[in-house]
């Protein structure tokens, strides 16, 4: 299917270029028309370029620049006619047979992407809970958002690989040592919860510790990643997120990673990538590993979401109330 919008831009880019050669950067802009009488689309580069001039001291009336655009207008399978309406604005009529033709494809052959994700697979973490806490209201924010955001890779040809990153558990034992909880608990999307990142855990310790990258800090092992004031600390939430990325990088193979997680994580976020490229796990102009961030979910008074009491709304009461 073709991108009218875009088939009209490069329309009107080479009339500028010709109308104007000598003119860096003139605006490109074109729309759908607001209404019929004005044509199908309009370009309304005119007045720009008239203020392009004026910036520097030439007076040129927006029409007559919108005149010398028509002039220069290439022909073009789509367009029937353009006239010039208004201050200068161009108004372009499409022509018949090519909209009824593109009309026709669509109903018969439905929307067609191009192929943008053959043989590409797309990770995406979301939902995650903590298995630690109860769920609460916000979740549904992470589960909706990342259930639409699958749903629009795998429209796009993507394979994509849903993953349920459930947060870890951790008891602190008497000694201050942090002890590993290790919970199995039942993913809706796969089983890989706790159990499954133990032994990722520790190699990716000791990869770090290997390249130096280790400190020593009042008993605990932190890392300081570049551009990021607060050190990661080993054997936390931190490191279960890192041992996740790599397996998602090295064994899942993904060609693209996304975090559908609350803003309130995007500095965390930030220095989890950040940490990875400093060990070169991946090159971001090649795999974008990218955090969807959105915000909290807010009750009648502009505040986060709370019962009376001050509590969360647990997700379960908001479902039973939704079910009565
Ligand atoms: N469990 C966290 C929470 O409930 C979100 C986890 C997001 N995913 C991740 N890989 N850290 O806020």
């Amino acid at each position: 299917m073709i991108n009218i919008n875009s088939t009209l831009q490069e329309f009107f880019g080479h009339a500028i270029k010709a109308a104007y050669p000598d003119l860096e950067n003139p605006p490109l802009i074109v729309t759908p028309s607001q209404q019929p009488k004005f044509g199908d689309y309009q370009c309304n580069s005119a007045m720009g370029i008239s203020q392009m001039f004026k910036a520097k001291e030439q007076k040129v009336n927006p029409r007559e620049i919108a005149k010398n655009i028509t002039r220069h207008c290439p022909d073009s399978e789509c367009v029937e006619k353009v006239e010039i309406a208004g201050p200068g604005f161009i108004n372009v009529h499409l022509k018949k047979d090519f909209v009824s033709e593109q009309l026709i494809n669509l109903l018969v052959n439905g929307i067609q992407l191009l192929a943008l994700g053959e043989n590409k697979k797309v990770v995406v973490d979301f939902s995650s809970p903590s298995i630690a806490k109860e769920m609460h209201v916000g979740h549904l924010r992470s589960t909706i958002i990342g259930k639409s955001l699958c749903r629009l890779f795998e429209f796009a040809g993507y394979d994509v690989l849903r993953l349920n990153h459930l947060g870890s558990l951790y008891v602190m034992s008497p000694s201050k040592s942090l002890i590993k909880s290790t919970m199995h608990w039942p993913s809706l999307f796969r089983e890989s919860g706790e159990s499954f990142y133990q032994d990722r855990m520790d190699d990716v310790v000791k990869e770090f510790e290997n390249r130096g990258f280790v400190q020593a800090d009042d008993g605990r092992k932190i890392v300081f990643v570049p551009g990021c004031s607060i050190p990661l600390t080993i054997y936390t939430y931190d490191t279960s997120d890192l041992a996740a990325l790599k397996q998602r990088l090295f064994e899942e193979k993904a060609d693209m990673i996304i975090y559908v997680v609350d803003n309130g994580q995007s500095v965390y976020f930030q220095a989890i990538f950040a940490a990875a490229q400093m060990i070169s796990w991946y090159d971001p102009k090649v795999t974008p590993v990218t955090h969807a961030g959105f915000g909290v979910v807010l009750g009648e008074d502009k505040k986060k979401f709370k019962t009376h009491s001050g509590k969360t709304v647990r997700l379960i009461d908001l479902l039973e109330e939704g079910l009565k």
